[in-house]
Formats: structure tokens, sequence, C-alpha cells
């Protein structure tokens, strides 16, 4: 069961030179445009991305002193020592079905390999159905049931896809500026707004758990250094979409993660992925407030998400997330309890 081993394998290979990490982050998990591919289609984009690339230097400082400020005052820093016990849903992975929304990518990718492990049956919603085969293999469709469809689009979330449906991850995202993952339309507000509300509007009401992934920094889109980060909405339709889920009447658990670390993986094979960890980024910090600045790695944050499946205090909650250098809470559900309760104030 479980736990996802020891050391990073020799042969799993990073493409974020390929697929740029979608929101605009700094080395240090601070809000910046940083150079990849998403910056040299920003620079395409004339005065604006002139405004973003003059003033970098401000939003880096910005966000360092941001980030100081928030360590001294919120102290909501919770790590925990690692150990292999279970994993999360163990003794209830025959009663769940969860849905997965977003498994193709960086973190939906490592929830779905972590739920097949950990022996929980799934469901996938895909744009591209093939893409789940060739990371997951062929599954039995007893334990990994693949649906065809685009949030985007209304008339694909077939009611019929949510039946039998216990829980939810959904992880769907795209690049935070212009990017060849635009095309057709695919951009923050019809991913990050419209998918999202489509998609919560039919999730039948016996849901247990809707456990949502957003970002930091979503309630200060209108402030330096977010709103350059928040040029083209992505944390605007986010904060929206937090909205949506909160007002829904679902049971749900919003998780904003600072900069994605680790991942997306190119080896796209079962084995490799549960061989993965989050490097030496493994403890884990829990914020909120929306006053967390750093990275974390999509390990930390796939774990995070199913192990909110479980929790019950975590019901109704939003977190920030980081990871640091350090052991961490690994699959232990106790050990995330006492992470999640470090920062409840009710
Ligand atoms: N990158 C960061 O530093 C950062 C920081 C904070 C928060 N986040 C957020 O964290 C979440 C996970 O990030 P990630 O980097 O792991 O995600 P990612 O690799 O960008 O994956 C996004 C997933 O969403 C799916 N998707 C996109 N458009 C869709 C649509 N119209 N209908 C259905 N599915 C769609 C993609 O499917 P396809 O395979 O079909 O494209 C993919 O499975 C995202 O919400 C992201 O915005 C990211």
């Amino acid at each position: 069961m479980g736990r996802l081993g020891p050391a990073l394998s020799p042969r799993l290979t990073c493409h974020r030179t390929l697929v740029p990490a979608p929101l605009g982050w700094d080395a240090h998990g601070r809000p910046a445009l940083v150079r990849s591919r998403k910056t040299r289609a920003a620079s395409s984009l004339g005065p604006l991305a002139c405004v973003a690339a003059v003033g970098r230097g401000v939003w880096r400082l910005a966000a360092a002193a941001e980030s100081q400020a928030a360590a001294v005052e919120e102290q909501p820093a919770r790590t925990e020592g690692s150990t292999d016990a279970g994993a999360a849903g163990g003794a209830e992975a025959s009663s769940k079905l969860v849905l997965v929304v977003g498994g193709t990518g960086g973190v939906g990718q490592l929830v779905v390999a972590s739920l097949l492990s950990r022996n929980i049956k799934s469901r996938l919603l895909l744009r591209d159905p093939e893409k789940g085969v060739s990371l997951f293999g062929k599954q039995d469709e007893s334990i990994m049931q693949v649906y065809k469809g685009d949030t985007r689009n209304p008339n694909d979330l077939d009611p019929q896809m949510f039946e039998g449906v216990t829980h939810v991850i959904c992880c769907t995202g795209t690049t935070a500026f212009p990017s060849k993952r635009w095309d057709g339309d695919n951009t923050p507000e019809r991913v990050d707004w419209d998918g999202i509300r489509n998609l919560v509007s039919v999730l039948p009401r016996t849901i247990k758990r809707l456990v949502f992934v957003s970002s930091i920094g979503v309630t200060k889109y209108n402030e330096l250094p977010w709103s350059v980060m928040n040029l083209f909405g992505v944390l605007k339709y986010k904060k929206m979409a937090e909205d949506f889920v909160q007002s829904s009447g679902i049971p749900f658990t919003i998780i904003r993660p600072g900069r994605l670390t680790d991942g997306p993986y190119t080896s796209y094979d079962l084995n490799t992925l549960l061989k993965a960890t989050a490097g030496e980024r493994r403890a884990v910090v829990i914020g909120k407030g929306d006053k967390l600045v750093g990275e974390v790695s999509r390990l930390v944050v796939a774990e995070a998400c199913i192990q909110a499946l479980d929790i019950e205090f975590t019901e109704g909650q939003i977190y920030e997330i980081n990871s640091v250098k350090g052991e961490g809470p690994g699959t232990d559900p106790e050990k995330w309890k006492r992470l999640f309760r470090s920062v409840q104030s009710n």
C-alpha cells in the first residue's frame, strides 16, 4: 500500500521546459514572470509584457518581503516526521469512487497513481482518454474508468458520468499566460471559471467531499505582485471558482498550492510515477488566510488532496500548502490530521 517510494527515480525527467508552470513564479516560489515559454509568449504581448518585465525585480522584492512577513506573522508552519504508516482511505477503499478531473495533469497524474496504488476506485474525466491509457496503462474497469469530457462544454458533462461517485478531486488548469495550451480557447477564464462552474453545477448533491485545487494569491489578485500573475485573470477566475464551490452546498475542501515543483513527469508509466517522491521537499507547511508564499511539491499536493477526502474537519475549509526540505508526513493519516488541525480556527 501506498507510500511513494524512497528515492526520486533517476529515470524520471521533468518536462517543465516543454510545459511551463501554469503560473508565473520565480525559483523561490514567489510570483514573477520567470524565463520560460510563457515569458516568451508574454513578451509577444507588447506593452502588457513590458510592464511586467520592467517590474519583475520589484515583484520579487515585494513578494520576498511579503513572504518574510507571513512567516513571522502567521506562524502556521507545521511539519511532521515521516513514517511508512498506512494510507488514507485504506479501510474505506472499497466504498469510495473518486472522480478525478484533470487526471492527466502534473498533480492529477500523481493523484490517480496514488489512488491506484491504494486500491481506491477512480473515475477520470479527460479531454483525451488516450492520454489516460498511456499514463496509467489499461486498468480493470472495476478499479479505474475513463470518461471523455471537456469541462468547458456543459453538454460533455452527462449526469451518467457522475453516477456512483462519492468523492471528487479537481485539479484542472491551464497556463496563466498565453501558450499553446490556450489553443482552442482553453484560457484561464474558460478552464478555471467556466469549467469549474459547469462541473460543480452537475455534481450530485450526494458527493461526500469535493477537493478543489486552487492557488495561493487568489484573494490578492489586485495587489502587487499578484496582479502581474493575474494579467490574464488566472487568480481572479480561480477565486470566482472557489466562491462558486463554497456556495454550491457540496461539502468541499480547497487546497491552495504555492508554486508547484516536481513534475509533470514524462516517464508515463504507473510504476515510475509511483517511485516518485517529493525529493528533499517532503516537509509540509500548511497555512490559512492566503498568507503563505513559497513552493510545494506536486506529490505533496496530491497527497494533501487524498488525505483531505477522509478528514472530517477539513470540510468547508481552505488551506494553503507549501513544502520545504525535510521529512514529511508521508501517507500517514494521523500526521496529516495534525497538520490540518494545526491551522484550524473552528
Ligand atoms: N504551476 C504552478 O506553479 C501552480 C501554482 C499554484 C496553483 N496551480 C494550480 O494547480 C493545479 C494543478 O497544476 P498542474 O501544474 O499539476 O496542472 P497541469 O499540469 O496544468 O494539468 C492541468 C489538467 O487540467 C486538464 N484540463 C485543462 N483544460 C481542461 C478542460 N477544458 N477540460 C478538462 N480538463 C482540462 C488538463 O488536461 P489535458 O491533458 O487535456 O490538457 C490537465 O489534466 C492547477 O489548477 C494549477 O492552476 C499551479
